[in-house]
């Protein structure tokens, strides 16, 4: 579904990506892993062309999409929850939702806002309160829904649960396991492994710009070495 190679990108003269490869197929879910800095949002914002690749390629369903504008490659069915949530704080609940909503990809049964609303019970009760009126689970919860509203074929959430409440985060960890027994393919970048091995096939850990190690859950799980010199734990 998804396959980056060789991918570099820069902040001004400064190189952030260093050879960035990751693949994803349809169904699966796999992690993007690493410590602060080590380049995870710089690559998702590369994938969905919000900044240039200077070097490599963003291939997605077979066909290229580096270099094209970032509403052509979310319409190709590339769906991003952004680090630090973003929604529109003077919008509604139910605006915020109705803006994203769109199904170009043609699903059989796509997400609408009754769906959402059945999916986050909680998005329902808050629906005429403005995003600036939320907490920040509410806003995390409206900043999935919005995502899903544009039907996405690749879900992508950087950090959903980051700054989030124990009980809150549990929720968002519900939210990707029913997600992904309904099918959805999920690129998930957190730092909480242990939630991440149950729910994901397979991981890349990222060090300063490029994967220096892909593997299974059962993989990584078994390699205590590995999680403390790359992740920290
Ligand atoms: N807007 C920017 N301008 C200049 N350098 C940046 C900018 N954003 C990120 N960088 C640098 O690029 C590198 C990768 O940053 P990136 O945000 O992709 O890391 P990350 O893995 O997402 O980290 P975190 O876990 O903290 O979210 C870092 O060295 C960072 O300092
Ligand atoms: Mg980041």
């Amino acid at each position: 579904m998804l396959r980056v190679r060789e991918l570099e990108s820069f902040y001004g003269g400064s190189q952030a990506l260093f050879g960035m490869e990751l693949g994803i197929d349809a169904g699966e879910v796999v992690t993007l892993m690493g410590r602060n800095g080590m380049g995870k949002t710089t690559t998702v914002h590369t994938i969905m062309g919000l900044m240039p690749a200077r070097r490599g390629t963003v291939e997605f369903e077979g066909k290229r999409v580096d270099g094209l504008p970032s509403f052509r490659i979310a319409r190709l069915g590339l769906g991003l929850v952004p680090e630090g949530r973003q929604i529109f704080p003077n919008l509604s609940v139910r605006e915020n939702l109705i803006a994203a909503g769109a199904n170009r990809t043609n699903r059989p049964s796509p997400w609408t806002i009754e769906r959402v609303y059945e999916f986050f019970p909680r998005l329902a009760e808050r629906q005429r309160n403005m995003g600036n009126q939320l907490s920040g689970g509410e806003q995390q919860m409206l900043a999935i829904g919005r995502a899903l509203m544009t039907n996405p074929k690749l879900l992508i959430l950087d950090e959903a649960t980051e700054g989030l409440a124990p009980l809150i985060r549990q929720e968002i960890w519900d939210c990707l396991g029913r997600l992904k027994r309904e099918g959805q393919a999920i690129l998930v970048i957190d730092k909480n492994i242990s939630h991440l091995l149950p729910l994901a096939d397979r991981h890349h850990i990222v060090e300063k710009g490029r994967v220096v190690w892909t593997g299974s859950s059962t993989a990584l799980a078994g390699d205590k070495d590995l999680q403390h010199r790359y992740l920290g734990v």
